[in-house]
């Protein structure tokens, strides 16, 4: 029988030699003579291990990593076909630790499956979701999802349910399905692995949104430096259109949906939402004053689902296994899963899908292993450049909306940046005053004009010059920013800046001599 080698094909693991590794097992193959093929799945988001080579064994899938091409020899000398024993060898994939303590929903077939294969899709449950949702009235799907407590995963946490309804009660003789792929947060790349990975999910929960709502149109929007993610899910639509799941008669049904991916050219503003929609429309990423609502007057003018990847990518488990099932997990009001994203300055660093609940010092210890550089852990930053750097004080705080909140911190798309002990906090404070600064659409002052003087107070202090009231300055200048700003990306810059000044106000003293003189 043929034997399957798996060999990835997301850009995290082409990015470390995962085609070179490809090209070589497919010449093993050839001058061995061997009865084996290649495909070329997703990856299981172990990111330190990558490129992860998996053997098809009768015990199951054996793996073998990091796999460079100059391996390769080695590993068919050892038996690879049949999962022989070489130092690589990481023995079961399903028994790796970080692996087989994850609960898998959303991601469940990424790395498992060859993305775009239609039949792997449905061999692992896929398409179950929208074949239900065909059957179901538009109320009764917006219900369920109401019901399973999924919250949007792109950064600030609203009730799917609910944005999906207000769209569904909308008028309108056109609306849309907007997907935000912008994925423009530090430390995250969860949107990036479904749609090299899974691609089918996101066009799944996108069709299902597109009945429940009414509308017919979906957009994916994501940037133009995600190459990879964006042949793959072109592709894919192309197979579903051709499979006649979309199309004017979705699986057969009388319900139409089509879609389409559209690039910009990767401005961390263009993934709020009105910012993405002016984009979309042509027009300059700038943010729009809210309301209207997208819901109500969205692309075009038009009634608009905007959701992000995971929260659509969510929405086939939910349908197919039921609201209950899903709600099931979690704790609070966080309910169901969250693939968190651990990066930065950490031992094992990847994608980790888990129900929300466990404590940032658990995720970051005892999943990501501590530190890359072995040194101690002195601050961890939760949910992009405008989320709040954590000290350890604060790592029994459980991975939960409400419970960040409540601690002046975001989830925002769950990802997790890790600093060492050597990491200078008024120089990250500065930073994220910088990155405001360069990133602002420009639209509002205290954003555009508060983040420039936000440098020039950070710049003070480090010199010495007048510290106490510069950083009072500093403060209030945040105060500003956070009451005063149209959008938060000028509302939130100030989490980083005052978690930094309140949790390492040492880092805020002046600097020796020496240094100040540099
Ligand atoms: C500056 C800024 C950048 C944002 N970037 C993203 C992004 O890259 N991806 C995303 O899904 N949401 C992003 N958001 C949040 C979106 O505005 C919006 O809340 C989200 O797309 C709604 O989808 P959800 O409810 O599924 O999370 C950003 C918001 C702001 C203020
Ligand atoms: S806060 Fe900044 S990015 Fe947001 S609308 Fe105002 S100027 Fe634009």
């Amino acid at each position: 029988m043929t034997v399957t080698i798996f060999v990835p094909r997301d850009a995290a693991a082409l990015a470390l030699g995962a085609e070179k590794v490809a090209k070589a097992i497919a010449h093993e193959i050839e001058a061995r003579g061997l009865d084996a093929k290649v495909v070329r799945n997703g990856s299981r988001g172990m990111l330190w291990l990558e490129p992860l080579v998996e053997v098809r064994t009768e015990h199951g899938r054996i793996a073998y990593g990091p796999v460079k091409a100059g391996d390769v020899k080695g590993l068919f000398d050892a038996g690879l076909l049949t999962g022989g024993d070489h130092p690589l060898c990481l023995g079961l994939t399903k028994e790796i630790p970080f692996l087989r303590q994850q609960t898998r929903l959303t991601f469940s077939r990424c790395g498992v499956t060859d993305p775009l294969s239609l039949e792997d899709y449905r061999h692992y449950q896929g398409l179950k979701g929208l074949e239900k949702a065909i059957v179901m009235t538009p109320a009764e799907i917006v219900k369920e999802v109401t019901d399973s407590g999924l919250r949007g995963r792109g950064g600030a946490g609203f009730p799917t349910g609910i944005k999906w309804k207000t769209v569904m009660d909308a008028a309108g003789p056109q609306k849309y399905i907007v997907c935000n792929a912008d994925e423009g947060d530090s430390a995250t790349f969860a949107d990036r692995m479904i749609m090299e990975g899974d691609p089918f999910v996101l066009i799944e929960g996108m069709t299902i949104a597109g009945i429940a709502t009414g509308a017919t149109r979906g957009y994916i929007y994501t940037r133009s430096e995600y190459p990879h993610a964006i042949a793959t899910m072109s592709q894919a639509i192309e197979i579903a259109r051709a499979a006649g799941i979309l199309g004017p008669s979705v699986m057969g049904s009388a319900h139409a949906f089509d879609m389409e991916v559209r690039s910009g050219a990767g401005a961390y503003v263009c993934g709020e939402e009105t910012s993405l929609l002016n984009s979309l429309e042509g027009k300059r990423g700038i943010v729009r004053a809210k309301p209207p609502l997208p819901a109500l007057q969205g692309f075009l003018g038009r009634p608009t689902v905007v959701n992000n990847v995971i929260s659509l990518a969510s929405v086939p488990v939910i349908m197919d296994r039921g609201a209950a099932f899903y709600r099931d997990f979690g704790m609070g009001r966080s309910r169901g899963t969250i693939p968190i994203q651990i990066a930065g300055n950490v031992k094992y660093g990847g994608l980790y899908e888990t129900a929300f609940g466990l404590s940032l010092g658990e995720i970051v210890d005892h999943i990501g292993g501590g530190t890359a550089s072995g040194r101690p852990v002195k601050a961890v930053q939760v949910g992009g450049p405008l989320g709040a750097y954590f000290p350890r004080a604060l790592f029994d705080t459980p991975f939960d909306y409400e419970a960040f909140a409540a601690k002046d911190g975001l989830i925002g798309h769950a990802g997790i940046t890790v600093f060492d002990d050597t990491a200078d906090m008024l120089k990250q404070a500065r930073f994220a005053m910088e990155f405001c600064a360069i990133e602002s659409c420009g639209k509002c002052t205290p954003c555009r004009i508060g983040s420039t003087r936000g440098v020039e107070t950070a710049d003070k202090i480090r010199q010495g010059i007048e510290p106490e009231k510069n950083k009072a300055l500093l403060a209030d200048l945040c105060n500003t920013m956070k009451f005063g700003s149209l959008c938060a990306l000028g509302g939130f810059t100030p989490y980083p800046v005052m978690s930094a000044m309140t949790h390492f106000p040492e880092d805020f003293e002046p600097a020796p001599m020496v240094e100040a003189a540099e």
